[in-house]
């Protein structure tokens, strides 16, 4: 069985052997309910380094108190039979890390922004755009607890997804920003966003929460995202990219409605920005005048009451 680490102090004894050993270790931070796009990160590591942690914890602190934690799926069984499944060339992650929240809120942690005390991570100018809108709090609960996290895991390499590119981008710039040297800012990876074979819909914790008839609709995100991304390599400005992807979303939604399923889809936001600053483009800014840099096409809908997020990047990143 692959040795899984309740506590900071029983993980970092056997952190203290991997430095003695000079053997690497990659980290795979999660939330659990493991799915294929989590094993993506899991098989990048393993390939890259001599040892691998994937770490399990729901972090309340990213949660504001009217959204989804009490739901979100926990499947600890099948998620460390699953990881004893993975082989890469027959190696299964080394460690797993499953910390209690007093473990990581040793002061503990209050759902409520307004009632917290204690130490906190916030990384300012990108964390209030795409996802920071519509979750203000969400990305100084990430950047906390993921502070934390490297602070007990000291990896030499870790992985996060383009699914949650703002995620990923703001991580980086915070590694950057905060002198981190495990990992360093070179060594905290992207790996492309896991799909579904048929239907390109983003492999996501989430999902399961969908119903039959939802599952059918949520791939129309990225299907508008594509069409974004078409009419921005066709020279369309922002305004005219968004669009086109709002009115694929909004035939959905009227497909929905006179085939009389009682599915609710919801845009919440399609929005384009600079990879570097995560500044809004202008409305007519096109191909032409971000030829300098990558622009992250992002957006999020709700299907029924389950909030989907995907992402495009344009331009090389
Ligand atoms: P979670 O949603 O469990 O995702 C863990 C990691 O898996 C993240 O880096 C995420 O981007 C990646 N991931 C999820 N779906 C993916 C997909 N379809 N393809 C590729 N990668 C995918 O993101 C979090 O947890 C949390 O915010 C965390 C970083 C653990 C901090 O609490």
């Amino acid at each position: 069985p692959i040795p899984i680490f309740t506590t900071v102090a029983d993980y970092r004894e056997w952190r203290r052997k991997a430095f003695i050993d000079n053997k690497s270790v990659g980290f795979v931070p999660t939330m659990g309910a493991l799915h294929d796009g989590h094993l993506c990160l899991v098989r990048r590591s393993l390939q890259e380094n001599d040892l691998t942690v994937l770490s399990i914890f729901v972090n309340p602190a990213q949660f504001a108190p009217h959204e989804d934690l009490a739901i979100y799926p926990r499947t600890l069984e099948r998620d460390l039979q699953v990881l004893m499944e993975q082989r890469v060339a027959d190696r299964k992650p080394s460690a797993v890390f499953l910390p209690t929240v007093k473990e990581m809120y040793p002061g503990g942690i209050h759902q409520d922004v307004a009632h917290q005390k204690g130490s906190f991570v916030e990384v300012k100018g990108y964390s209030e755009q795409m996802e920071g809108k519509s979750r203000p709090t969400f990305f100084r609960g990430v950047a906390t607890v993921v502070t934390k996290l490297f602070n007990a895991i000291e990896p030499t390499n870790a992985y996060f997804g383009q699914k949650d590119i703002q995620q990923a981008f703001l991580l980086r710039r915070m590694v950057t920003d905060l002198l981190l040297s495990h990992p360093s800012p070179d060594h905290l990876h992207i790996v492309p966003t896991a799909r579904d074979a048929t239907d390109n819909l983003a492999l996501s914790s989430r999902n399961v929460h969908l119903s039959p008839e939802g599952r059918k609709v949520a791939p129309v995100l990225y299907a508008s995202l594509r069409a974004a991304e078409d009419c921005w390599n066709k020279g369309g400005s922002k305004a005219e990219c968004i669009d086109a992807a709002t009115n694929i979303i909004q035939q959905q939604i009227e497909r929905v409605k006179e085939q009389g399923t009682d599915v609710r889809l919801k845009l919440d936001y399609i929005e384009m920005n600079d990879a570097g600053s995560f500044e809004v483009l202008g409305d007519n800014v096109g191909r032409a005048e971000k030829s300098d840099g990558a622009v992250i096409l992002s957006g999020a809908i709700f299907v029924d009451q389950t909030r989907l997020i995907d992402n495009i990047l344009l331009g090389s990143a």
